[in-house]
């Protein structure tokens, strides 16, 4: 029997939550594809922050190197300063593992709400280039706490780090519905944005299997509240894809039903995550949607060779969320965290496959 080596990291708020209640579900999923799912579960976080000033340990990548994957919560305690736990653990991670890649999918539940009119269809995926743009933290703050004081915020955009990124939209794009739109705003900037157009316009030549457009980021915004119907796969800079990406989780449901994996093409661990924070105002009342955890551990079987336990996964989630009385309080219900997690492990159960 396969082993999946997972490393577990529950986090902060709903963080700790959610992730006892999806581990069950997530053995079942593997045990159903003869996979043994084993998990170590390591305590970074907020309270280690305020127990020994630190979220996680120095050697933290090298630890996680040693896992198939990451299964991770989400970081973020009300008396710790945001950017210690984002910046000192989640960001730093995805630097150091060389998590090029998030990726991001959005997809309609039947019997999730949607607050778009005629309830259209959504299933895209947003491909976002995970550890530069304006996010990869170069910049300084000159005349500090003066009046005069000025701050610098400098983006990074290399050929390299977009290459990466639209190889893998390009080769996500082949394997669902072959359409694929670059999301930038080259008509403002012209040096980064440009440098996006002719990189992946040269990529696209490759793969003329892939109908390819390019869209502005604020058209974007616009169509995807208009006619998300269309979009397939949309590759983006790390701040787009960051913004664009909530905004395609709000059409299927909110954070609660929104994923995500992170990932360095051809290796591993990558992490997988719900795009949600901490929720610290639900933390412990166990009403947290575990949806989006259960969606990310899916992705972690499929990035790891197992299609067949994500779809397991998938298929009983919908199944579970198909049920009223086994949704959330975000999605409009009154079933706890617990409720729906375990009826997703049901399923996966009760389908066990009878032996010949
Ligand atoms: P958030 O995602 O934690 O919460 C936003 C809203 O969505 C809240 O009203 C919350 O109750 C709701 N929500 C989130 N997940 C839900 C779920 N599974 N089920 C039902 N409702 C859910 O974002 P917020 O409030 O901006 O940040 C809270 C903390 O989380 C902050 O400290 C922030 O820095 C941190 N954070 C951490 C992230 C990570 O660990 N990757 C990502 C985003 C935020
Ligand atoms: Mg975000």
């Amino acid at each position: 029997m396969r082993t999946l080596q997972v490393a577990v990291i529950p986090g902060d708020g709903i963080g700790p939550e959610i992730t006892s209640a999806c581990l069950p579900a997530v053995v079942t999923a593997g045990a159903r594809s003869s996979v043994q799912v084993e998990t170590t579960v390591l305590d970074w976080g907020g309270d280690r922050y305020l127990r020994l000033g630190a979220a996680m340990p120095e050697d933290a990548a090298a630890q996680l190197r040693n896992f198939d994957a990451v299964l991770f919560g989400a970081v973020g305690r009300p008396d710790v300063p945001d950017h210690e736990l984002v910046w000192g653990l989640i960001i730093r991670l995805r630097q150091e593992l060389g998590l090029a890649v998030n990726l991001r999918p959005a997809r309609s539940f039947p019997g999730v709400p949607t607050p778009l009119r005629g309830n259209p269809h959504i299933d895209l995926l947003v491909v976002r280039e995970n550890t530069e743009g304006e996010y990869v933290g170069a910049g300084g703050l000159a005349h500090a706490h003066t009046p005069e004081e000025t701050a610098l915020e400098v983006s990074v955009h290399s050929r390299r780090a977009i290459e990466t990124a639209a190889r893998v939209a390009f080769d996500a794009a082949q394997r669902r519905r072959g359409h694929l739109t670059l999301v930038t705003k080259s008509n403002a900037m012209r040096f980064g944005y440009l440098l996006w157009d002719r990189v992946v316009d040269q990529i696209a030549a490759e793969y003329p299997d892939v109908a390819y457009e390019r869209v502005l980021v604020d058209a974007m915004a616009a169509r995807l509240v208009q006619r998300p119907e269309g979009l397939d796969v949309l590759l983006c800079s790390n701040l787009f894809g960051d913004v664009l990406s909530d905004l395609a989780a709000a059409l299927v449901g909110g954070l609660g039903m929104a994923p995500s994996a992170n990932v360095r093409p051809g290796h591993t661990p990558g992490i997988f995550e719900p795009v949600h924070g901490s929720a610290p105002d639900i933390a412990g009342q166990g009403s947290a949607n575990p949806s989006a955890y259960l969606l990310s551990a899916a992705m972690m079987f499929e990035q790891n060779g197992l299609p067949g336990a994500a779809d397991d996964l998938r298929q009983s989630l919908a199944s579970a969320l198909d049920a009223p009385r086994l949704r959330t309080r975000d999605l409009g219900g009154t079933a706890s965290t617990d409720q729906l997690a375990r009826a997703v492990c049901d399923r996966l159960g009760d389908h066990q496959e009878v032996p010949a």
